[in-house]
């Protein structure tokens, strides 16, 4: 029971990360646009206010994840998928942590990659976000 109300706010603040790594990364498409020069201020507060709601559902997320792995007793470290789990969500940290240092570039009006490199560079949290669920819910080995 406990356990269940645990995962159920696991995976609620998952989704306040995720909502963060998906559309942080989308203003940084329009912010790397010299055309959209008049709205960069914006743009600032924007990006921070938001790297600041990502990082309080990032914090959250591991902290409900870290009670379940408590809860458990051990026993998930004995399944493949929950190791491999582990090492995406460690991609997952880094990919927050190199959103952070682009939103410092931008800040200081110091960005040097193009809106074409932001639109690559967004699309890697769907592919975690996909390979991660599945792992976590259909724990194929
Ligand atoms: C931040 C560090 C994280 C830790 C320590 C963690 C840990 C855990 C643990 C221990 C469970 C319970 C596993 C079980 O009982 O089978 C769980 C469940 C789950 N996690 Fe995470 N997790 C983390 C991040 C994530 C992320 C980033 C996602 C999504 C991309 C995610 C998605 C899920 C889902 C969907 C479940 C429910 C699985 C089920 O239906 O049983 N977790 N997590």
């Amino acid at each position: 029971m406990m356990y269940e109300w645990v995962k159920a706010i696991h995976v609620i603040f998952m989704v306040t990360w995720f909502a963060g790594l998906f559309y942080l990364p989308r203003l940084y498409v329009y912010h790397a646009m010299p055309e959209n020069s008049g709205s960069f201020a914006l743009f600032k507060i924007m990006e921070r206010r938001l790297f600041a709601i990502m990082t309080i559902g990032a914090v959250i997320t591991a902290v409900f994840g870290i009670i379940m792995i408590v809860q458990g007793g051990g026993v998930l470290f004995q399944s493949g998928w929950f190791h491999f789990k582990l090492l995406l969500i460690a991609l997952l940290i880094g990919y927050h942590h190199a959103c952070y240092r682009l939103m410092i570039k931008f800040r200081n009006d110091a960005n040097t990659r193009d809106h074409r490199w932001y639109r690559w560079f967004n699309e890697a949290p769907s592919v975690l976000l996909i390979v991660i669920v599945i792992l976590a819910i259909v724990k194929p080995f």
